[in-house]
């Protein structure tokens, strides 16, 4: 009896014992990220900070007046500026990728894609490609990173993460000083030179710190985001010949492809894309069955009720933006991918106005929207005009959604250069496509 006693006496001193380390190790790690939140934020920057911003301790804050420049930044006028640079970066990596012996993975090449036109086209940075080569190397360990326990002890990943930031830094620095010094030479207004304008308009001359954040920021939001929509539109073209195939009818229709490929570099322009209504349909149809993006954070500003349960002022709340897609009863046959849906005949996102958002809601929605859509066409058309690519693997692989969504094994696939087939679908390309995912 007293043995089984003092066996109860030690289980329940054990047990206090576990519950105080526990709530010291929250206590502590909470101390930790408050700061290290505190520390990794710009002192010097007393922006009002909007809620339900990017709010990740690696990269920072937006604050209301940059989010005004950002706007500018993708304007019309500055879309229809960045567009023949973003022709020429996809036509070149195109290129590359067709010269390739092996299969490429798509996801890998098209995080290395969104990067070279964030860093050359969106800033405008004319950094030697060896040297772009090591730094997407370090974004990428800053990414894989962005995610991980505030916790700063020698080999973690919060402390690779960090180094990486500062090397990051230290290189957008550089770029950031020469381009300054450098003027001349320049035909178009990239992103960077507009944000240093407006910011002077806006009475703010910016940081050199608010700059180097700031264009972190825009290669962040740029990049997982537009990499995975890439690879789910060369999937999806790879999965369905026939819309691959009315697609070329399309440009054709339109002049733009012609019976020798199109070999025109830079010459697309904003208004031959938007009349492109079934590239649209594909792109929408993209974007609603494969959002990159899961959903996003709010905070309650006010009290309110939902189904019969009171969501509290002050609760962070999240929407998702996958569950919306998969349940908004606006859509037919929800999982089958079907570009016309979005044709003007049926336009099965014309009633409400939140069944359809993979580019958020509200206030807070995707300020990059217009500049991701019209990278995703111009790849389209690209794809479709210049090059024949065919799965390199069996079956298509399984996809996964987490940090952003992209197939388990980046999607391996064989591109091939401009020959006499580009304008065909080929047959063993049709057996193949039959290959379930
Ligand atoms: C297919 C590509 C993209 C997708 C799916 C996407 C999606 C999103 C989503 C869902 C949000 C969060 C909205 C919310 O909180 O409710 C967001 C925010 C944002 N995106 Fe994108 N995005 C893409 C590309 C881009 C690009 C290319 C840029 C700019 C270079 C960009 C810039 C931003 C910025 C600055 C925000 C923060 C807006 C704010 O906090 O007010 N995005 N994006």
């Amino acid at each position: 009896m007293l043995f089984e006693g003092l066996e109860l006496v030690s289980a329940l001193a054990t047990l206090a014992a576990c519950l105080v380390s526990v709530t010291l190790l929250l206590a502590v790690s909470q101390q930790l990220w408050q700061l290290r939140w505190a520390a990794t934020r710009d002192k010097s920057c007393k922006l009002p900070i909007p809620k339900g911003s990017m709010g990740f301790p690696l990269i920072g804050e937006t604050g209301h007046w940059l989010l005004q420049v950002f706007s500018k930044i993708f304007s019309h006028e500055a879309l229809e500026s960045y567009l023949p640079k973003i022709q020429l970066v996809i036509q070149d990596t195109l290129r590359a990728w067709s010269s390739h012996p092996e299969a490429i993975n798509v996801y890998q090449e098209a995080q290395k894609l969104t990067f070279r036109m964030a860093i050359r086209v969106l800033l405008g940075f004319s950094i030697p490609e060896e040297d772009l080569g090591h730094l997407f190397e370090v974004y990428q360990q800053f990414v894989e990173n962005v995610f991980s326990l505030p916790v700063d002890l020698p080999f973690s990943g919060y402390r690779r993460g960090i180094q990486a930031r500062q090397i990051l830094q230290k290189g957008l620095e550089k770029a950031i000083r020469e381009k300054l010094q450098c003027t001349q030479g320049k035909d178009y207004s990239d992103a960077l030179d507009l944000l240093i304008e407006s910011s002077k308009e806006h009475g703010k001359e910016m940081t050199m710190q608010e700059l180097k954040d700031g264009t972190l920021e825009l290669i962040f939001a740029a990049y997982a985001t537009t990499a995975s929509a890439s690879t789910s539109l060369i999937m999806q073209l790879l999965k369905h010949p026939t819309v691959l195939e009315k697609l070329r009818e399309e440009l054709r229709a339109h002049g733009i492809l012609h019976s020798g490929g199109c070999p025109c570099e830079g010459t697309l322009r904003l208004d031959t894309l938007s009349g492109l209504r079934y590239l649209d349909c594909v792109i929408k149809e993209v974007m609603r069955l494969f959002t990159p993006i899961s959903g996003g954070y709010r905070t309650v500003l006010q009290t309110f009720e939902l189904d019969g349960f009171q969501i509290p002022k002050g609760w962070s709340v999240m929407y998702s933006i996958r569950d919306t897609h998969d349940t908004a009863p606006v859509f037919k046959d929800v999982n089958v991918f079907d570009p016309d849906r979005f044709s003007q005949a049926r336009s099965e996102d014309k009633d409400g106005r939140f069944h359809y958002l993979p580019f958020g809601g509200g206030v807070r929605t995707c300020l990059g929207k217009h500049l991701a859509k019209l990278f995703l066409k111009v790849l389209a058309v690209e794809l479709a005009s210049t090059s024949r690519f065919e799965l390199a693997t069996r079956t298509f692989p399984r996809i996964t959604l987490v940090p952003v969504l992209h197939p388990v094994d980046g999607l391996s696939v064989k591109f091939f250069g401009l020959d006499s087939n580009q304008n065909k679908i080929l047959p063993e390309t049709e057996a193949m496509l039959s290959a379930t995912v």
